[in-house]
């Protein structure tokens, strides 16, 4: 088995290379002055299972890990896996106006051209992955983030709204904290109000958990909340650390600090979901 990073993935593709004690190749991607990709995986031949590890996102990482599916192939790949940490398009999973493209789809089906297994992480609704004609995982990162807080005297975990309990409780397992919710109303792209709530969280070091962390808004509601209920700490942590625009500075303001994990690679991504993976694939192959 050899795992093949793409740019996007460097960190996460070396770890989770370490972790099955598999060869790691970093593949040659050139963007040309037209930003054309050039993909091209420097070996004489491929005959074995190979993993791919990109992002789909933004639009030219999904461009380069096709055709990094593609190089493999040519190589002669007896099976490609295709581990796309951050799956980009996955929050459009529906025609939510007449006349709209159905995005998740349009990926999930493009990536199946010269892959036989799709794995994703914390992909936004697991039920896309039913449009891959394959083997499909999607591995969960809680376990890995609650290894990462276990002992750091986090009292209570909390998901920005019910929808998130899962993996809220899934950490808080791990830690061995109390956990609830919060309740959160979309008001804009950017803002995000949370409704007043009872939750236990006087004088407690609180860890926010949520999926995805974009603007911010989320989470900077959740913090502000939990100072109304007058939490001793907040700490934010998220699966895929988008941070557009200056979320982090936005976040830094109102939280004691924030992290991710490395499904995109940030300054705050500290926490691997490379064991994870592992674990899931050994299952599988
Ligand atoms: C929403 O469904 C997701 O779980 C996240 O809460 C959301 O994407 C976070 O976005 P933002 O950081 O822009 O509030």
């Amino acid at each position: 088995m050899i795992v093949i990073g793409g740019t996007s993935s460097k960190s996460l593709a070396k770890d989770l290379a370490q972790e099955l004690g598999t060869k790691f190749i970093q593949a040659r991607v050139v963007r040309f002055p037209d930003e054309e990709c050039y993909v091209r995986i420097e070996e004489e031949d491929l005959d074995d299972e190979v993993i791919i590890v990109q992002n789909t996102h933004p639009d030219n990482n999904l461009v380069e890990t096709l055709l990094l599916q593609d190089a493999a192939a040519g190589l002669g790949a007896r099976k490609i896996t295709t581990i796309v940490p951050y799956f980009g398009y996955a929050r459009q999973d529906d025609r939510f106006e007449k006349g709209e493209a159905l995005s998740a789809k349009v990926m999930i089906r493009a990536l199946e051209i010269c892959s036989k297994h799709l794995v994703t992480i914390d992909v936004h609704k697991p039920i896309i992955l039913d449009w891959f004609r394959g083997e499909t995982n999607d591995v969960h990162a809680a376990p890995c983030i609650g290894k990462f807080f276990d002992g750091h005297g986090i009292d209570l975990v909390l998901a920005p709204d019910e929808g998130a309990m899962q993996r809220a409780s899934e950490v808080a397992k791990v830690i061995g904290a109390d956990v609830d919710h919060l309740e959160k109303t979309r008001l804009s792209g950017e803002v995000v109000r949370m409704a007043p709530k009872n939750v236990d969280a006087k004088d407690k070091n609180a860890l926010i958990v949520d999926d995805i962390i974009s603007t911010g808004g989320t989470i900077e509601a959740a913090a502000n909340q939990l100072k109304i209920l007058e939490a001793r700490s907040v700490t934010a942590v998220c699966t895929h650390g988008l941070f557009t625009r200056n979320a982090l500075e936005r976040l830094r303001k109102c939280c004691n600090a924030v992290y991710s994990t490395n499904t995109i690679e940030n300054e705050v991504s500290v926490i691997s979901v490379a064991p994870q993976i592992a674990k899931v694939l050994h299952n599988q192959i």
